[in-house]
């Protein structure tokens, strides 16, 4: 995949992205970044861009001439890109959106600055305005970084084990189940039982209780949306079927040992 980046900070992106995943994916092949500067794409002394807003109030707006000129200067060199203008006003960002990204081969990110981008940037040149959140950063790359990094792990052959994107927090639509290593007792604290016992079925029903349980207590919205979009997985407390722990916290490990069952769960065994 080719990402462009446009940037008035292009010095923000060595570090973050020559590390880790990112560092491998590039030198792999798979990720072309090409990070450019939107001061290169201006045609005065001073390099300007930017300029005050028209009708007044404070800081300064991005002019759209150099914005214009370097989308259409990228566009030029080969295959469409899909533009992102990133804007605290865009949708929030999140896996689904990842993976819909990653399946581009290409994509091309306005960061913007100060103010903000003149508006008719957003009108003609953006396919999709993204936010990575309700809180407004000091300029767009970080949230760029975010989304690139979001979107290289998922491209195929990226991370050593191919299943483990699926395995991961909103890939279902559920968050992960909680992770243990070595070793098996630290600090009084031991790993639960199930994980020691070999027994893969059992293991996997388990996380897949902890991984309900855990959505549920601290992500209603998830909950919520998962319960509609899986009615008949509904767990259920029955013995020897799918989500019988759920509620007894047996297994559940050091965290939230004492909670009770959340909303959702049939609890029709209680007695
Ligand atoms: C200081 S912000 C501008 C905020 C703008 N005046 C507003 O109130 O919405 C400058 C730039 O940072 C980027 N930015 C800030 N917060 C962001 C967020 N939550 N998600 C994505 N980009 C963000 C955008 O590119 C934005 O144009």
């Amino acid at each position: 995949m080719r990402i462009d980046v446009l940037t008035l900070f292009p010095g923000m992106f060595t570090g973050p992205m020559d590390e880790s995943i990112l560092k491998r994916a590039r030198a792999m092949g798979k990720l072309d970044l090409r990070i450019h500067n939107l001061r290169d794409f201006t045609h005065d002394r001073h390099r300007t861009v930017d300029d005050r807003p028209f009708g007044g109030g404070p800081g300064m707006v991005l002019k759209p001439e150099p914005i214009f000129e370097a989308v259409e200067t990228l566009k030029a060199e080969g295959e469409e890109p899909w533009v992102i203008l990133l804007s605290p006003a865009g949708r929030v960002f999140n896996q689904e959106i990842a993976r819909t990204l990653a399946q581009r081969p290409r994509l091309l990110f306005i960061c913007g600055s100060y103010e903000g981008v003149d508006e008719r940037v957003r009108l003609v040149l953006a396919n999709d305005e993204l936010s990575i959140g309700d809180y407004v950063l000091t300029n767009g790359a970080l949230a760029a970084m975010v989304i690139i990094d979001a979107v290289t792990r998922l491209l195929p052959g990226v991370l050593g084990d191919e299943a483990s994107p699926l395995d991961e927090s909103f890939s279902q639509g559920l968050l992960e189940y909680p992770q243990y290593t070595r070793p098996a007792e630290f600090r009084g604290l031991k790993v639960p039982e199930i994980l020691l016992s070999g027994d893969h079925a059992a293991i996997a029903k388990w996380r897949a209780e902890q991984a309900w349980r855990r959505t549920a207590e601290r992500r209603p919205d998830l909950w919520a949306k998962w319960l509609k979009d899986h009615p008949d997985a509904l767990p259920t407390r029955r013995e020897g079927q799918p989500g019988s722990k759920l509620g007894s916290n047996q297994e559940s490990g050091p965290s939230r040992s004492d909670s009770p069952p959340p909303p959702g769960f049939v609890t029709e065994e209680k007695e």
